[in-house]
């Protein structure tokens, strides 16, 4: 190699590392501000209380929808016992209940 193809190899090598700066800075983040369906059912405050302080409402849209009532009790039930996610005993059926109306098998068609 002479002086000339060192100094192209290692522009070449440098273009390349600007290059992959640059596409890292403009990776984009998931949107994180997904909200709530608005409802009148009574869970639908109760899923704004309990459900939002660790993700965004956006998870409940990555669920089947066609996910039955004992998926989400399940569901509700594994966020408090596995992630220690301070929930009601007493709110969990109207969570439920909302969540399988607004996400689940439950929609209105
Ligand atoms: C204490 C924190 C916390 C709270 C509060 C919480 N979650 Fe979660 N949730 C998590 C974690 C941690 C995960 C798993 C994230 C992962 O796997 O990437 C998760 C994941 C999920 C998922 C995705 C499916 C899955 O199994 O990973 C759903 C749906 C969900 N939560 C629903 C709820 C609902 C409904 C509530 C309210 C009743 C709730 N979460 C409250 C921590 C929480």
């Amino acid at each position: 190699m002479n002086t000339k193809a060192i100094v192209a190899a290692a522009s070449a090598i440098l273009a390349l590392g600007v290059a992959g700066q640059a596409l890292s800075k403009s990776i984009e983040l998931p949107p994180d501000g997904v909200q709530f369906k608005a409802s009148s059912l009574p869970g639908y405050a109760k899923a704004q209380a309990n459900c939002v302080a660790c993700h965004s409402a956006e998870y409940m849209l990555y669920q089947p929808p066609s996910a039955p009532r004992p998926y989400w009790d399940a569901m509700v039930k594994r966020m408090k016992m596995v992630f220690n996610a301070p929930i009601n005993d007493a709110d969990m059926p109207e969570i439920v209940d909302y969540m399988v109306k607004t996400f689940g098998a439950e929609q209105a068609k």
